[in-house]
């Protein structure tokens, strides 16, 4: 089954065509991110018109660069939320036309953060679930225990900022480009991760959820502090401790994750999945648990269409088809699909 999935969420606007949710045919990007790296983050109208002038590019190279035509497509899936609505808006109604215009055909509905763990089936042909999920993006963090294709269950989230929106916010202060988690990511290598000791993320009474606000303030006013004092701080040192606070906060708490669940496959899923020192922290971890990982392939962490196509073919599966009159959500719950 080929189904052509187009997703809209934020600045990037992608098209892909995946067979039986697993083999990518194509996968076709193209980012407005160095329009949005003027002002310092993503302007929502700007995402939007950046939409609108890309989809069709993108979506004419999708089905080129797979050998297809709209005939040779079973169905279309579109990420429908959650997101920048007037950027979910453009993919909603790209592929509610194309549904059309190819004679009526399925028009599939895919959750956004579900369609960052399908990225995992594209990577590893055997996972299935059940496993547990950490989803660490610029807009989500959550550990979701994937029962099913199309049947997940939250058990911990952050209460306040995502991940990779920290990330990008310690980044911005520290004068990096955004977005600055891959930079952050970057200097951290280069320095000490003790230097700098910072607060943790911890929850009073819930041992799965984090807390992430007081540790970004904590940065924030360090930086603020030393500049007050004209003292220098280490830009890869203040990386470094920054990036082993965070994986400090996740990785025990996906460790509880597992133990509630008797889970023994782990994932790990978004843009932030692409952090080195998560990915070595997260093997290390596991390891010593016996528990198997499962890592996404680096070019699929970030937001593609290949991963909306990959769990399309999971929603169609299990009925999961819309009507003409599928509308954008700016917000939706993981749970309900
Ligand atoms: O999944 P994604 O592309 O978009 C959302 O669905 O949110 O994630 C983007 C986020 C940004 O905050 C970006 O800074 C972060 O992922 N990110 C990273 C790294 N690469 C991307 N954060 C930390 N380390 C990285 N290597």
């Amino acid at each position: 089954m080929n189904i052509l999935a187009f997703e809209s969420s934020c600045d990037e606007t992608a098209a892909a065509v995946v067979t039986d949710g697993r083999i990518i045919r194509s996968n076709v990007i193209a980012s407005s991110v160095e329009t949005h790296a003027l002002y310092g983050g993503v302007v929502p109208e700007l995402a939007s018109r950046a939409h609108v002038e890309a989809i069709v590019p993108v979506a004419t190279q999708a089905l080129a660069q797979a050998g297809m035509t709209l005939n040779d497509i079973d169905a279309i899936a579109a990420t429908y939320a959650p997101g920048l609505i007037g950027a979910v808006l453009v993919g909603v109604n790209f592929a509610k036309s194309a549904a059309l215009a190819s004679g009526g055909k399925p028009l599939v509905p895919v959750h956004h953060v579900r369609g960052h763990i399908a990225a995992l089936y594209l990577t590893h042909p055997d996972l299935k679930p059940p496993f547990l999920c950490l989803c660490v993006s610029g807009g989500t963090t959550a550990i979701v225990h994937v029962q099913d294709y199309t049947r997940m269950v939250v058990l911990g989230a952050t209460r306040d900022d995502a991940v990779g929106e920290c990330f990008d916010k310690v980044a911005r202060v520290l004068g990096l480009p955004y977005p600055g988690g891959k930079y952050m990511d970057d200097l951290a290598r280069q320095g000490r991760d003790t230097a700098y000791p910072l607060p943790g993320t911890h929850v009073h009474g819930a041992p799965m959820d984090l807390s992430f606000s007081g540790l970004k303030t904590a940065v924030i006013n360090l930086i603020h502090n030393a500049q007050q004092k004209g003292e220098t701080l280490s830009l890869p040192d203040l990386a470094a401790s920054f990036s082993k606070t965070v994986s400090d906060a996740l990785i025990p708490r996906v460790l509880h994750a597992a133990a509630e669940t008797g889970c023994r496959h782990l994932a790990v899923a978004g843009g932030v999945a692409a952090n080195s020192r998560i990915r070595a922290d997260l093997e290390t971890a596991c390891g010593a648990a016996g528990l198997r990982l499962f890592l996404p392939a680096l070019e699929l962490c970030g937001d593609n269409a290949a991963m909306i196509a990959a769990q399309g073919y999971y929603e169609y599966q299990a009925g999961h088809v819309a009507s003409s009159s599928l509308n954008a959500y700016a917000t939706r719950d993981l749970e309900a699909g």
